[in-house]
Formats: C-alpha cells, structure tokens, sequence
C-alpha cells in the first residue's frame, strides 16, 4: 500500500482525503496536517514532520507560501511531493529536482484545472514555437490577488469581459497565486514560465472558469479549451482536485493509459 498524506484540509484536500478513504486501490490515507485542529474533518492530523515520516507520497494542498516551506523537507526525507499550488515551484524546480534526485524522491505535478499537458509533453519532444492561454473568470474567482490589490481594481464595478493582466507565466504565478496555477503546469510541462504567455480576463455573469490554451510547434498546432465548473472555492475549479484524485489512482493501479 501506498500512504498518502495531505497538507491544507480545505477544497482540494478534503475532497482528496474523502476519495482515499471511499477507496482507492493502492493507496491509504496516512494523515493530514492543518493549521487549526478543527479542519482536519475527522481524519487525523499530525505535525509536519509526523507526517512525513508516516507517508510514501505527501499532497501539497494548501498554499504556495506552505509549499515552499515545507516542500524541501519531503524530498530531503525521500518522499514522493505532489503539488497542487504549482506556482510555487516556479524558480525553485531546478534545486527541488536535484534535492529528490539525491534522496530518490519524485515532483508529481497533477493536470489541475486544465487538460492537454500530454499533448504539451510530447510537443515538446519536438520545437515549440509559442504557448500561450486565456483565461476568463467570474470577477469574484479573481478577488483578493495581489495584483487585484496592488492595482486597487474595483472587481464590483466591471460590467464587460476586461482584460485584468497579460504577461509571461512567472509574473503570472505571483501577481495571481491562487488563481492561475494552471499556467504554472502548463509552463512547467512545456516551454517554461518566462516563454509561456497569459491573459486574465474578468467576466461578469460567467459561471465557470475558462481556459484556452493554444500550442504552436513543429507538430503542428493544438488548442484546448476547458470550462471548469467551480467548486466550494470560487478560485478552484472541481476539475483540480477530480485530477489530483486521478493521478493518485494511478500510482496504486496496474493499468495505465495515456501520458
Ligand atoms: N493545480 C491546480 O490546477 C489548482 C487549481 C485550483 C487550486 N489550486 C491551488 O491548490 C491550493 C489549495 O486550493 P483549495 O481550493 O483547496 O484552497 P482552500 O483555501 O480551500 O484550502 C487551503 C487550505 O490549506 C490550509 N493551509 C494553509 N497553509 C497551511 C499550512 N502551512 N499547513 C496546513 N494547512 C495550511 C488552509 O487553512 C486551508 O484550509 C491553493 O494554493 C490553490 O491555489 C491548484
């Protein structure tokens, strides 16, 4: 069996913790770590460090200011580090990598929120000539962002589709950080976040949080197009946690298909 731990009990990591222990093949819940007693929802929580000794792969699922805290830790302990708040392995993978290469430790990046990081992984087999995403969220998927802040934007009063930021990944990543971790894994899974280009877009009375992504290669062309359906957290879109979910199944499962 396969025990798997999660940091941060809210959205993703509670609905994470209610697979496992509706079962799934493999795999065994071996603890969570939270920062109030009271959200760990009855599973049962452990410091940091307990938690670590106690699982083969820990769940990153609270923030990216948590990730990099405890992240090199995990690795440092051999263990296998699944991350959800991707940006934060943005300027920091490199070292990461080495650190679970000297400690036999995987980086297990899971889809999230957006599709087609397969077809990315073997275009970039071959040359990429640009990646580049849209994304359109409810003014309110957008509220509380540093940049929302910095740039004092009044989310309430925008009454048309506004474009909010365009830029490369890795500006991305910390004007937005708990709202575009997608561009984080689509970056990471092909030309890298200073190449890779986002625009964010706010669009009032829209429902779910859309991402278009188009990737031009020697391949050829691919465009994706996902309309997330969000979930308890207006920032996060079920789809995130349904492929963390996923990925996790495949690690205890004898079959697999597909990248
Ligand atoms: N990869 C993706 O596609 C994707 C999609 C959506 C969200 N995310 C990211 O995943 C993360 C979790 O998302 P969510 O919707 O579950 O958020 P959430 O706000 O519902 O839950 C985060 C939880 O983590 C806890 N937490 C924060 N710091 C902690 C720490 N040091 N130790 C233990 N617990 C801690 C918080 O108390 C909270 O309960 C966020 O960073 C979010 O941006 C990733």
């Amino acid at each position: 069996m396969i025990t798997v731990g999660i940091v941060g009990m809210g959205v993703i990591g509670t609905h994470i913790a209610k697979a496992i222990a509706n079962g799934i093949h493999g795999i065994t819940l071996s603890g969570v770590t939270v920062r109030t007693a009271t959200t760990a929802g009855g599973f049962p929580a452990f410091s940091m460090n307990e938690l670590i000794q106690r699982s083969d792969v820990v769940v990153e699922a609270a923030t990216q200011a948590a990730l990099r805290e405890f992240g090199p830790a995990v690795l440092a302990a051999g263990r296998d580090l699944m991350v959800l708040s991707v940006g934060g392995l943005v300027g920091v993978l490199d070292e990461w990598a080495t650190l679970a290469d000297a400690h036999g430790a995987r980086i297990l990046v899971p889809s999230g929120a957006i599709a087609g990081l397969d077809g990315m992984k073997g275009a970039r087999e071959g040359a990429i000539t640009s990646v580049t995403m849209e994304t359109r969220k409810p003014p309110r998927g957008l509220a509380g962002a540093p940049y929302i802040v910095q740039q004092r934007i009044d989310l309430d009063a925008i009454e048309a589709e506004t474009l909010i930021f365009e830029g490369a990944a890795a500006e991305a990543v910390k004007a937005f950080p708990a709202n575009v971790n997608v561009v984080a894994a689509l970056s990471l899974a092909g030309i890298g976040p200073e190449r890779t280009r986002i625009k964010i877009f706010a669009v009032p009375g829209q429902e779910r949080n859309q991402h278009r992504i188009l990737i031009e290669g020697e391949f050829g062309r691919l465009r994706i197009e996902v309309e997330n359906v969000p979930s308890e957290n207006p920032r996060t879109g079920k789809l995130s946690y349904l492929s963390a979910i996923a990925m996790l199944r495949e690690r205890g499962a004898v079959v697999r298909v597909g990248n």
